[in-house]
């Protein structure tokens, strides 16, 4: 069996039900908007977070989810894909999933107001049943998104970024709405147990791996479904390169700041740097961390009794890293 298919295994029947009310979730009365919602469903991705929602919830309630799970799994995807297509305007990026993205197709104007309307759509699904709780840790993860990729814009206006402020962005823009995944998920089943905290933790940590992947990507050629070698270009400094500047001469530290500052639409350079990181064991510094990450995160695992449940999300940490898209 493959292991997606493994780890949707005891969440294979949700997974279809939320497929349907995900998609239900956009819906709306003007044509436009809904022949793009129609061509985001249909290059859905991989569907990690509502995973993430599910397995939680079935994990510390024994397999006793409400429509309140359902509802928070929708009103995560809908974010993260509002993030998404916000995303795409800010680095300039013209593929996602495999299709084109929608500003390569519809223009930055259309993709930021589909956006925006995504982001109703989900705080609406929250509000209009009365899921407060939910709502708050769906919208401290929303504002921590929001400044963790302005603080990354800010760090690549200056390039003066270290490798703590590197994990404050990440923490900020990708580990905390996995952390919102898992904390929701426990507290759409046992509201004000110590499992939200737990598993708020646990999510914190896997996001962090899950991004450090996602930065490694761009270090590589491997079809993902959207531009790798971007990061440079955008001047986005991720942990690989962190690591080596911190490592190189000043000579070779000056060329490559010079680099990203000023030739980083140079395709040749942007090579070159690559090259240059990747032979100082940047990617291999990078793995090591995001290992570290998944380490921790598994071992928060470790306070749940064995279930078919934990077993999917141990596969699940372990596929965070080992994802080849
Ligand atoms: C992409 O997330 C954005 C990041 C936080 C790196 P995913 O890799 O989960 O995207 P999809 O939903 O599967 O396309
Ligand atoms: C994650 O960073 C973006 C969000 C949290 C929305 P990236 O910019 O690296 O994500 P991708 O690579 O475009 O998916
Ligand atoms: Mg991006
Ligand atoms: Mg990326």
């Amino acid at each position: 069996m493959k292991i997606v298919e493994r780890i949707k295994k005891p969440i294979a029947f949700e997974m279809e039900l939320f497929e349907k009310k995900f998609q239900l979730s956009m819906s709306s009365k003007v044509a436009l908007l809904n022949r793009i919602t129609h061509y985001l469903v249909n290059s859905k991705g991989k569907q990690m977070r509502p995973m993430f929602v599910f397995l939680v919830a079935k994990m510390v309630s024994n397999g006793e989810i409400s429509e309140r799970t359902y509802r928070g799994a929708s009103v995560i995807e809908l974010i993260h894909t509002a993030t998404l297509v916000h995303d795409d305007v800010v680095d300039d990026s013209n593929r996602r999933r495999g299709f084109f993205s929608i500003n390569a197709l519809w223009k930055n104007k259309i993709a930021v107001l589909v956006g925006d309307y995504l982001l109703s759509k989900g705080l609406l699904l929250s509000i209009d049943n009365n899921d407060f709780d939910l709502l708050k840790i769906i919208s401290v993860a929303v504002r921590e998104m929001s400044e963790g990729e302005l603080l990354q814009i800010e760090k690549a206006r200056k390039l003066d970024i270290t490798e703590d402020v590197y994990y404050e962005i990440i923490r900020q823009k990708t580990a905390t709405l996995i952390a919102a995944c898992c904390s929701l998920g426990a507290a759409s089943v046992k509201p004000n147990s110590a499992d939200v905290e737990t598993m708020r933790k646990f999510g914190e940590l896997i996001g962090m791996a899950f991004q450090i992947k996602d930065d490694l990507f761009d270090y590589g050629e491997e079809k993902i479904g959207k531009p790798t070698g971007i990061d440079i270009k955008e001047q986005k400094m991720t942990l690989p390169l962190i690591h080596v500047l911190n490592k190189v001469s000043n000579k070779e530290k000056n060329w490559l700041i010079n680099s990203i500052k000023n030739f980083n639409r140079d395709k040749k350079r942007v090579k070159d740097v690559i090259e240059f990181v990747k032979v100082q064991g940047g990617l291999d510094y990078a793995i090591e961390k995001m290992k570290e990450f998944q380490q921790e995160a598994l071992l928060m695992l470790q306070k749940y009794p064995e279930s078919e449940n934990r077993n999917s999300l141990e596969i699940m940490v372990n596929y965070v890293i080992e994802r080849n898209k």
